[in-house]
């Protein structure tokens, strides 16, 4: 991107006398070496910078792309590069190739992408036939004044900068799609006209009485989704989120990945932060901004993730007034979401409604897996 550096306090060529370049140099050394990574030598000690931080599926973009950012590259770049890796595996059924499809079969993708340094974004919504669209996003961002572009608006606009057109749905998940219909599931998002259900007198939302009037299963449809956030060796910020969005959604129907402050944001001041699983639950907390938002007044990776989740549990709560199938037997949601995030001193956190892993990697220990952190009951 070859922006100038805005944040405050980050030398380069002092990081790269540390962490970086020692991360860089243990990747380098024969397997027989001791690998020795020393901490950056900040005039603050600081751990983790440069730092990926995102969902499970970006390790492998991670483990060909950290060594660009070590060596000084753009975080929106690198970002964008380590979503491209899941887009063309035909083997992730929930971003790019070979994406489940909507309930007509048809693999409809969403992506977004932030740059803490000028604060500007890009996404496209619903996009058909292309590979790669957070690459698009990102050109939204670069080549237009606008954030969203959708449907055959976006399509259009990543031709003409020479994207070819490619036939996404692969036989992997078109017979996955054709299983889902040749069922005739009820487990779609169509709701009926209800009024809703009145619980027994006295009743809380841990009530078996009240559980019974779900008439809905819980919902178990996939909305994987890959997220990663970046901070460069000069402190900069960004971060980009891709998906082919909730398996066997309504046509036209667009998650939190595209929404800029729900399936992530960023801002130079105070970090960045992106989610993956239910996007409606990620729309209705604005969940990323919330994160960026506690970080700015000065909470912990963890903690701010924590208490994002923390509003959507309630919220799920509320909601199951109208839809019971929104919380289980416990009263707790009965979908899925993880946050990530990571400030500008590199600290990070992933934390999950039900566990699991994410990806993250830093100087010290280069690109791994961790365990999610999950909510008290
Ligand atoms: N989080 C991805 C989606 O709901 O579309």
């Amino acid at each position: 991107m070859n922006e100038p550096n805005t944040a405050p306090g980050y030398d380069r060529r002092t990081f790269l006398g540390g962490g970086a370049a020692a991360w860089a140099l243990a990747c380098a050394a024969p397997a027989n070496q001791e690998r020795t990574v020393a901490a950056p030598k900040t005039s603050t000690p600081r751990t983790g910078f440069p730092l990926l931080v995102g969902s499970a599926n970006a390790l492998v973009g991670m483990q060909r792309f950290y060594k660009d950012l070590a060596d000084g590259g753009d975080p929106l770049d690198v970002a964008v590069e380590v979503c491209k890796v899941q887009e063309a595996d035909p083997e992730d059924q929930s971003v790019g190739l070979g994406g489940l499809p909507n309930e007509d079969g048809v693999v409809q993708l969403d992506a977004a992408c932030m740059y803490g340094p000028t604060h500007k974004s890009g996404a496209v919504a619903c996009i058909e036939n292309i590979l790669h669209p957070s690459e698009v996003a990102k050109l939204v961002m670069q080549r237009t004044d606008h954030c969203l572009l959708v449907g055959k608006g976006a399509y259009e606009f990543a031709r003409a900068h020479g994207f070819p057109h490619v036939e996404l749905l692969t036989e992997a998940s078109r017979k996955a799609w054709l299983e889902w219909k040749e069922r005739l599931s009820s487990d779609d998002d169509w709701l009926q006209e209800r009024e809703p259900p009145k619980p027994p007198k006295n009743a809380s939302l841990e009530s078996a009485d009240w559980q019974r009037v779900a008439s809905r299963s819980a919902w178990k449809r996939p909305t994987g989704t890959i997220h990663v956030s970046a901070l460069s060796t000069r402190g900069e910020v960004a971060c980009c989120t891709t998906t082919s969005g909730l398996a066997f959604k309504i046509p036209g129907r667009v998650g939190d990945s595209p929404i800029i402050g729900a399936g992530l944001y960023c801002d130079q001041e105070c970090g960045s932060a992106g989610a993956t699983g239910r996007g409606e639950a990620s729309i209705l907390a604005n969940g990323s901004f919330a994160i960026v938002e506690l970080l700015r007044q000065g909470a912990a990776p963890l903690d701010a993730a924590k208490e994002a989740l923390r509003r959507v549990v309630r919220q799920a709560q509320r909601l199951s007034k109208w839809q019971p199938e929104m919380v289980d037997a416990d009263g707790r949601p009965s979908f899925n979401l993880q946050f990530y995030t990571l400030d500008l001193s590199g600290r990070f956190a992933g934390v999950s409604l039900k566990g699991g892993k994410f990806a993250v990697a830093d100087p010290e220990r280069g690109p791994r897996h961790e365990e999610l952190a999950v909510l008290d009951a």
